[in-house]
């Protein structure tokens, strides 16, 4: 085996926050799935481009397909060709590759680590790298237990308190499908490893957008005197996606739309708006921050969960020109199936900041756009001047945070109509990232891979927050379960969601916005 040739680069790297990264080997459990495909090896090609990656580094990815490096080196090409930011270069290329490898086995299988152990360890000779590992579980939730356990029998964990070695382990959802499942999941993994040695991925948390919240919120002076009860009438936060089921149907019929996207995404981005200033930026506070606004939220149990939550399936319908297939008709979907692709909520926290401030929370697959937003709109102003009784109303200001796409912001005042009357019409103040900067944004999961080589772990979910955010949307489920089909309802694909999600933020006299 050739050693590589020295390399130019710095032998460590930094990441914003000014943490090192380390040069490690990266160990993705599901290589030969789409997720490493589409994201996990294509951001990591756009950080090796940037150079952001550490000098000294090799991927092994771990799946049962039997393929030899090359195959996986093949694999990884395509998909960087397919789905990467950045286009592919030659030579940047050529000098990833030669770090991909890629070990057939069944992660269930114990005896696949004792084989996996000596190929790590013959590639960090081969790199003459150190010892750090980072094990990525891109793989069913029932494979965790199993692949923790094999790694720990094989040796190949250190434990947390070793300074100059390293082991973390990233975990993808579903971490759980409700409460109790979550919290089964977290206790096997963290039989293993240490809490500080988990990174739980919730890929919204990297996008360039959601981080901008705090900056917005913490970095100017004239938005935190007026962000609470006082001046905010409701925030609505929207997060709609065009696609239908696509081929998920055996992991979305029993996920569902609260599960897959509220759960986690909806209720992070609610963390971030509501939260209230950290002390400082470090990891645990900042996890705090999020964390006290999980626990503040007003559970949604019995009856309530009737009155405040909507559910609903897409039936046929046409999205863009194209003819869309109902959920029941969906490849892979029960004829009979319950399993909701929209939800809408109403919900409260019970702090001093928000009281009696509505936060309304939707999001559905097969609707006519993809986008993501979060709007936080002011009370209206008194009932005189250009808003005396007599005269139209003047429409409310409303922040809007766009997530994506044409990733932004807007704030919407009045301004008067040109001319001799005194006539207002409503205007946005913009701000879009693509304008604003020309370096275009990376992808959340190169934020998120960098961030775990630093060894900085703000961006991810704590075992806390998992299970304080399950333990809510638990009570919601439970309360569906009783409910049955008969609180099921119904939207033709590419429309936005059912009217029952309408009539429920009706009945405080407002409206979903128009994303
Ligand atoms: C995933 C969900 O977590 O997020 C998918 O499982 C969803 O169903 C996806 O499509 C949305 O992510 P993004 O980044 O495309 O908005």
């Amino acid at each position: 085996m050739t050693r590589p040739t020295p390399h130019e680069q710095p032998l460590t790297r930094q990441t914003n926050s000014g943490a090192h990264v380390e040069p490690c080997t990266l160990v993705i459990f599901g290589g030969s799935g789409d997720l490493t495909r589409r994201k996990l090896l294509p951001a990591l090609y756009n950080l090796r481009l940037d150079g952001l990656l550490p000098a000294n580094y090799a991927v092994v990815g771990i799946g049962r397909r039997p393929w030899s490096d090359d195959e996986f080196r093949k694999i990884a090409h395509g998909g960087i060709e397919q789905f990467s930011r950045q286009s592919l270069q030659q030579d940047t290329w050529e000098d990833f590759a030669r770090r991909l490898h890629y070990f057939s086995g069944a992660s269930e299988d114990l005896t696949t680590y004792q084989g996996l152990r000596r190929r790590i360890e013959e590639i960090e000779t081969q790199f003459n790298l150190s010892g750090h590992r980072i094990f990525y579980l891109a793989i069913p939730p029932s494979s965790f237990g199993p692949s923790c356990e094999g790694l720990r029998h094989a040796g190949l964990i250190y434990p947390a308190d070793l300074p100059d070695r390293v082991s973390r382990v990233i975990v993808e959802k579903p971490i759980g499908h409700d409460l109790e499942s979550a919290k089964a999941i977290n206790t096997t993994i963290g039989e293993v490893f240490d809490e500080s040695q988990i990174y739980r991925i919730d890929h919204y948390l990297g996008k360039e957008t959601v981080q901008n919240i705090m900056v917005l919120r913490f970095a100017n002076s004239i938005f935190e005197p007026i962000w609470n009860h006082k001046y905010i009438d409701h925030v609505q936060i929207t997060v709609s996606e065009e696609e239908g089921l696509g081929t998920r149907a055996s992991y979305y019929e029993q996920a569902g739309a609260l599960r897959d996207m509220m759960q986690n995404h909806i209720l992070q981005l609610l963390c971030l708006i509501a939260m209230e200033p950290p002390y400082s930026l470090d990891t645990d506070v900042v996890r705090n921050g999020r964390m006290e606004v999980l626990r503040s939220l007003r559970p949604i149990r019995g009856t309530d969960v009737e009155h405040v939550t909507v559910r609903a399936q897409y039936t046929p319908g046409t999205i863009k020109g194209q003819e869309v297939p109902g959920y029941r008709h969906e490849a892979g979907v029960r004829p009979d199936s319950t399993t909701e692709t929209y939800v809408a909520l109403r919900c409260y926290m019970e702090n001093w900041r928000w009281s009696g401030v509505p936060f309304y929370l939707r999001t559905g697959k097969a609707m006519p756009r993809r986008a993501s937003e979060i709007a936080v709109q002011f009370k209206d102003i008194p009932e005189i001047l250009f808003n005396a009784a007599s005269l139209t109303r003047q429409a409310p200001n409303v922040l809007t945070f766009r997530i994506q796409p044409h990733e932004g912001m807007a704030l919407r005042i009045m301004a008067k109509n040109p001319g001799s009357r005194a006539t207002t019409h409503p205007v946005d103040m913009n701000f879009n990232y693509g304008d604003a900067f020309s370096a275009p944004s990376p992808e959340a999961y190169e934020r998120l891979l960098l961030d775990v080589m630093a060894g900085d772990a703000s961006l991810f979910m704590r075992r806390d927050a998992v299970e304080a955010s399950w333990a809510w949307i638990t009570d919601i489920l439970d309360g569906w379960k009783v409910l049955g089909s008969r609180g099921l309802s119904e939207y033709p694909a590419g429309t936005w969601g059912p009217i029952e999600a309408d009539k429920l933020i009706a009945t405080d006299g407002q409206q979903w916005r128009l994303v």
